[in-house]
């Protein structure tokens, strides 16, 4: 890891928090033109410590485990920039940001491809038991070869809805059409180029939850969107359905996610996120076999965290330098 710059030329240099342990990719960029130091351990900096680091910071270069709220905007007065090493920026208070002036950046395109594989890949392993499969024979319970054995539901061909076509859902829908599917997609807003080149047809959310035998969630976590599958959606699903989460957990109820899983409304579900993050042991979603569990990991490829660091970098040394950022979220601060 790249040490942070110190000495007589980094105490003119602007004060930056690096609140997670960003690929040396980024911090290269950072080097010699702010004066950083980084959070190097496991998990989410302690808040006291967060607080002392903003009390003169002039950036923030932050991540999902980091609660950027407004207490915390409170504290860093000088604080010009928040850049997210993500493309969601739901742990961030935009509002608040705004309010104070302070630019929000983001990283997007850079992991879409990687969260799009990653969606194929819980589609794959929930729809053709692929964990289960795995787990089976290591146990030693495979004595035979059977003609039910680990059956599951077909992909190729059968009809994905696309909830949130925005760059990651683009790229599941080029993928969908690559396995001949059919593809329904809900948004606030079409997405003409997805119609053109895949066959995307534009429905509403009823109509994609009650016809998708498998739906997939890429909808920005918002006001909006909060809890947007709940009971009766996931009643409207078809039984053989599964849903797929690659997004954020609060978009779903995960206890009606249970219920659902448990009770067989649906056929099963994928999940890459959920409400608590790390899952706790203890979460009943665990204890299903037609749930199929990964660790927040849709972006987890070298290419993209390589990606993420230098955009995040970047974004964040672009306002410090007074340039406008190139992914900045909160557009009505730049004047
Ligand atoms: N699991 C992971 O590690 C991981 C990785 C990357 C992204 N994500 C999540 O995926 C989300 C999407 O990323 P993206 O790059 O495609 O963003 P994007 O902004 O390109 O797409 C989001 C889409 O959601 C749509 N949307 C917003 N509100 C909606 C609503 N009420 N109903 C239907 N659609 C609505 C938007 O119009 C947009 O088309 C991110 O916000 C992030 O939360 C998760």
């Amino acid at each position: 890891m790249v040490s942070f710059a110190k000495g007589v030329i980094a105490m003119s240099l602007p004060k930056v928090y690096v609140g997670l342990p960003i690929q040396d990719a980024g911090l290269e960029i950072l080097q010699g033109k702010v004066d950083f130091r980084v959070w190097d351990k496991e998990g989410a900096p302690p808040r006291d410590l967060l607080f002392s680091e903003l009390k003169d910071a002039e950036g923030l270069l932050s991540g999902l485990p980091i609660k950027v709220d407004a207490e915390l905007l409170g504290a860093a007065p000088k604080l010009k920039v928040v850049s997210n090493y993500a493309v969601g920026f739901d742990n961030i208070d935009v509002a608040e940001a705004t309010r104070r002036g302070i630019c929000v950046t983001n990283t997007p395109e850079v992991l879409t491809a990687a969260t799009a594989d990653t969606t194929f890949a819980l589609i794959l392993a929930s729809a053709r038991r692929i964990m289960e499969a795995n787990a089976f024979l290591r146990s030693g319970e495979w004595k035979v070869w059977h003609p039910e054995l680990m059956v599951g539901r077909q992909v190729a061909g059968s009809t994905i809805g696309i909830v949130g076509l925005g760059q990651i859902g683009y790229e599941v829908a080029k993928r969908a059409k690559g396995f001949d599917m059919e593809i329904l997609y809900f948004d606030v807003r079409p997405n003409p180029e997805a119609e053109s080149r895949f066959g995307a047809k534009f429905v509403k959310l009823d109509e994609l939850l009650r016809e998708s035998d498998f739906v997939t969630l890429h909808c920005n976590l918002n006001d909006s969107t909060r809890g947007l599958i709940g009971e009766k959606e996931l009643r409207s699903m078809k039984k053989t359905a599964i849903l797929i989460n690659a997004a954020r957990g609060p978009l779903v109820d995960q206890e009606m996610l249970y219920k659902a899983c448990k009770e067989n409304w649906i056929w099963g579900a994928g999940l890459d996120v959920y409400n608590k993050e790390p899952v706790p042991l203890d979460e009943p979603l665990l204890t299903l076999s037609n749930v199929t569990t990964f660790p927040h990991i849709a972006s987890a490829t070298r290419t993209a965290r390589n990606g993420m660091a230098v955009r995040s970098a970047e974004n964040l040394l672009a306002v410090l330098q007074g340039n406008k950022p190139r992914d900045l979220v909160n557009k009505e601060v730049w004047k």
